[in-house]
């Protein structure tokens, strides 16, 4: 459905009672629903078929709710919500009493993201209330940047989907830990390492402390298409798969430049997914921090 004002108040309205719509945000669709209803967010973690144990982001529309959320928001949070809000980056900080237990996967710590993205910002104030959204793809699959991308199981778990044509970002929010007095990344995502270690003048860690489990972005296999995936140096003319070289008809050439890479790549392994070949070969971009997050999601389709 286009995201007429009518349609932002309809959506309001189906949060509020507890149902569940698909928004576009800068990074990729998310499955959203009330993060204060604790029947809603059940709802979430059945339509995806993810597991309890992997909490969901809490996204806001502005930034003097968040208090509500945290039990401490500290100088390092203050600066990156004004450096990188509405964006994609999520703060991780110890929870309130406000956030349901099932949010976080019973964590005492909740993620928290501003998207940048007038729809899904329009919907939050409309709906008066936060929204739990995790992407909205099936557990383990690609996310969507497109709604045409959306499983048919999905797009049925939900009363509305709101069309706001690609998303710009094309990747994840980085998932940033601000729980501990060391900075971590536990996922890269939209918001690079360096730009995150130049706002707050000290270093950010790559991984998180505990086990590699404690973020599902970190499991190993994740972000994957249906076919398998591998990563090689270079693509013969004949093979499938995503290159930098001259694209023929089952190759697809990408940008050379990190973001226009990562606004593309969900859709072109959809795409190539759809011919249902043997396998999807991707050549390995260069290894540059610029190129982290897409890195890590490459890795991941291909474990
Ligand atoms: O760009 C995005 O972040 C998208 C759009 C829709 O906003 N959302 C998204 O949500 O990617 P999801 O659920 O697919 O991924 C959430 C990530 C997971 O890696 C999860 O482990 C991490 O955030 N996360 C959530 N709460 C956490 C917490 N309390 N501690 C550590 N990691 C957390
Ligand atoms: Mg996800």
């Amino acid at each position: 459905m286009e995201p007429t004002a009518e349609a932002i108040h309809h959506t309001g309205e189906i949060i509020r009672a507890g149902g569940l719509v698909i928004l576009p945000t800068e990074t990729v669709y998310g499955l959203a629903g009330d993060a204060s209803n604790p029947d809603a967010v059940a709802k979430i973690f059945e339509a995806k078929g993810r597991p309890p144990e992997n909490p969901l982001i809490v996204h806001i529309a502005n930034i003097e709710d968040v208090r509500k959320f945290v039990l401490k928001w500290d100088d390092r949070a203050e600066k990156l919500a004004t450096a990188f809000w509405p964006g994609p980056i999520t703060l991780v900080l110890p929870k309130s009493d406000w956030v349901p237990e099932i949010v976080t996967a019973g964590l005492g710590s909740v993620a928290i993201r501003m998207p940048d993205h007038s729809v899904a910002l329009d919907v939050i104030l409309a709906s008066g209330t936060a929204l739990a959204m995790p992407s909205a793809n099936l557990f383990m699959g690609l996310s969507p940047t497109r709604v045409e991308h959306l499983a048919p199981d999905i797009v049925a778990s939900v009363e509305l989907v709101l069309d706001g044509g690609p998303c710009k970002v094309g990747v994840e929010s980085t998932v940033v830990d601000l729980t501990s007095d060391h900075v971590r990344v536990l996922r890269p995502g939209g918001v690079s390492i360096e730009q995150i270690s130049r706002v707050l003048g000290s270093e950010v860690i790559l991984g998180s402390n505990e086990v590699e489990m404690r973020s599902p972005g970190m499991y190993l296999k994740h972000y994957s298409p249906k076919s398998p995936l591998r990563l090689v140096s270079k693509i013969a003319t004949n093979e499938c798969g995503l290159t930098f070289g001259t694209p023929s008809v089952r190759q697809i050439q990408m940008p050379t430049n990190p973001e226009a890479y990562a606004a593309r790549l969900y859709d072109v392994l959809f795409q190539l997914d759809k011919l249902q070949p043997t396998e999807i070969l991707v050549e390995s971009p260069p290894i540059d921090s610029d190129w982290l997050a897409i890195h890590d999601r490459l890795k991941k389709a291909s474990a």
